[in-house]
């Protein structure tokens, strides 16, 4: 009798142990294959460069101010909305500084995803746009893509 209360609280304990080693990711958090975690709503893992120049540090601002809303930080993508742009069909061979140039001024059919059109996006200056390219460049590169 009393070996059995033992070992039914040693179960318990197993159990209790088990639940609480359970990696605490939130529930709209994805794994990748990687088995790294990406952020809610994020379709890419995006590493961080080291440093930024000024001109990168410039695109920032602006990406953040006027892609950001549908590309997500970190250029990282957004589910439901718009492509990460850290990803190879944007590496440059692919998608040259002049696509981005384009995209923004004209905006983009739907043609690589489904997440409909890319409205032209107002208020931006080419050169504004050269900047954010660059900083996207350097995010690609961090992650290999080149
Ligand atoms: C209103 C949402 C929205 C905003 C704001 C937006 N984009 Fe997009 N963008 C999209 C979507 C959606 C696509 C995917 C189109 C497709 O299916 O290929 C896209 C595609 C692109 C492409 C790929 C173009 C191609 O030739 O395939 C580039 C480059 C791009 N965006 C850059 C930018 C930049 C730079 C900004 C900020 C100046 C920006 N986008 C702002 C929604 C947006």
């Amino acid at each position: 009798m009393k070996w059995t209360a033992i070992f039914f609280v040693l179960v318990a304990v197993a159990a209790a142990g088990w639940y609480i080693m359970q990696p605490t990711y939130s529930q709209t958090d994805t794994q990748t294959n990687e088995g790294f975690v990406l952020p809610a709503g994020a379709l890419a893992f995006v590493k961080l460069p080291a440093s930024l120049t000024e001109q990168e540090k410039i695109g920032a601002s602006a990406y953040d101010a006027v892609c950001a809303a549908c590309h997500g930080l970190n250029a990282q993508g957004q589910d439901g909305v718009a492509p990460p742009l850290v990803h190879k069909i944007y590496e440059p061979s692919h998608h040259g500084d002049m696509a981005f140039v384009l995209a923004a001024q004209n905006g983009v059919r739907a043609h690589h995803w489904k997440f409909g059109n890319m409205p032209a996006v107002e208020g931006v200056t080419r050169s504004d746009i050269l900047a954010i390219v660059a900083y996207i460049r350097a995010l690609q590169r961090a992650n290999g893509i080149n």
